[in-house]
């Protein structure tokens, strides 16, 4: 069998000119060195927030859906106001937190101790700490950790889906004159990071509802990173390193030189 022939259109690195390889190797390697800044943030901005120094799923489930273990009450509680008040009050205020945190409730079981052990500093005579001394006030400081709010994962996902497709779009063409057999291959590589981003973005709001989602994010991730890496490589080493295809020698000549 013998190898069909090339697209009319393909045009191998070997037969770009010199300055056009020059700009192609310009721009991999600069967002490549991007990438890996990307790379960096993320590190740096998810990794412990689940209390154990390393990256995992559970920093990303915290980040995008909160951490739903404590309100700012039951923190301060545990925390800085602990010594305000005796352990049985402390956990009838946990239990009210616990329970739903009703109006009824506040006023039936939990407000006299608010009364007793917080309104001394905790009243709108001292501007510089919250005001406890109503149900309403008191509520501003039960609001769970619900991870990072919806604005901001707007902002994110806009320039996310702006920026990377313009990126992918260039590596693509780049890449676009590496010969990789089989055709069905090459093509995924091209075509996986537009499907990843899109997987990758629609995921930061679904681990909001259903925190397993947060492995679609990582896998979403891990693959847009192969592809970029596999692009960059072979495209930077069949334009300078490896001899060119076979299949097109009649196309480049017996040395696979063209003039630059
Ligand atoms: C002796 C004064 C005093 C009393 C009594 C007091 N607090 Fe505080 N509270 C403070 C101060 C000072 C701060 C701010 C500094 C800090 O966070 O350590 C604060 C901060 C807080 C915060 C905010 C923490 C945050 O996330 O910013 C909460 C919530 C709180 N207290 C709850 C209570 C509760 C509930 C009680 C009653 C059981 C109480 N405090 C009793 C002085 C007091």
């Amino acid at each position: 069998m013998t190898e069909p022939r090339p697209h009319p259109l393909y045009l191998h690195f070997r037969e770009l000119p010199l300055s056009l390889r020059v700009a192609y190797t310009g721009t991999l390697l600069v967002l490549s060195v991007g990438y890996i800044f990307s790379m960096i943030y993320v590190f740096a901005s998810h990794a412990g927030r689940d209390g154990q120094p390393m990256f995992s799923a559970d920093d990303l489930i915290i980040a995008y859906s909160g951490s739903k273990a404590d309100t700012r009450l039951e923190a301060a509680l545990k925390g800085p106001m602990a010594g305000m008040l005796p352990e049985g009050d402390r956990a009838a205020i946990v239990a009210w937190v616990r329970s739903g945190a009703e109006e009824t409730a506040f006023n039936e079981t939990v407000s006299s101790i608010f009364q007793q052990r917080c309104h001394a500093c905790h009243a709108p005579t001292n501007p510089h700490l919250p005001d406890l001394t109503s149900y309403d006030k008191v509520m501003a400081m039960v609001e769970l950790d619900t991870g990072m709010d919806i604005y901001t994962m707007v902002r994110v996902s806009h320039t996310h889906l702006l920026g990377i497709t313009f990126m992918f779009f260039i590596m693509g063409i780049i890449f676009s004159h590496a010969y990789l057999r089989p055709v069905w291959l090459k093509c995924t590589i091209v075509g996986l990071p537009f499907a990843t981003i899109f997987c990758d973005i629609v995921s930061w709001y679904l681990t909001k509802i259903v925190a397993s989602f947060a492995y679609v994010v990582i896998a979403s991730g891990a693959l847009m990173g192969i592809s970029f890496g596999t692009m960059v490589v072979v495209s930077l080493l069949q334009m300078w390193v490896l001899p060119p295809p076979a299949a097109l020698a009649d196309r480049l000549g017996g040395d696979g030189q063209l003039i630059p």
